[in-house]
């Protein structure tokens, strides 16, 4: 239930931030990689400055008005905690006006922690 979560934010995102561009594109891949799985969704929207991409991750922290794009910007809150949870960690490359991706990872064997 929470991965799913996951997954409903970050591609909920990468549609609502590359919903401007004239040819929207989202991409979800993933590779195994040694003893862990990563995962990530691309879009080739809005993008962001990557000065600020630690600020992402926090609660109430947007990088775009809600004029912009409307949000709450507790969706990369939750995905960040559900996945340390399992055990992974969460990252994020972007570019303004050139699309953002967002990584997780999760270990092979899913177990929740704590
Ligand atoms: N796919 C994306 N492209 C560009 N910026 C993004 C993307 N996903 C998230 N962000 C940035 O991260 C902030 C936090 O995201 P999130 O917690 O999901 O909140 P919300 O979507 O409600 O704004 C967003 O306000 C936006 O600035
Ligand atoms: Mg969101």
């Amino acid at each position: 239930m929470l991965l799913r979560q996951v997954w409903a934010n970050l591609i909920g995102n990468a549609l609502k931030y590359s919903a401007k561009n004239e040819s929207p594109r989202v991409e979800i891949g993933g590779r195994a990689d040694n003893g862990e799985i990563v995962y990530w969704v691309g879009d080739n929207g809005a993008g962001f400055d990557m000065r600020y991409v630690e600020k992402l991750f926090r609660v109430f922290q947007r990088l775009h008005s809600e004029h912009e794009f409307s949000g709450t910007g507790v969706g990369l809150a939750i995905v960040e905690r559900v996945v340390a949870r399992h055990g992974g960690r969460v990252w994020a490359e972007g570019e303004p006006n050139r699309g953002a991706k967002f990584f997780f990872t999760l270990p092979r064997n899913v177990a929740p922690q704590g």
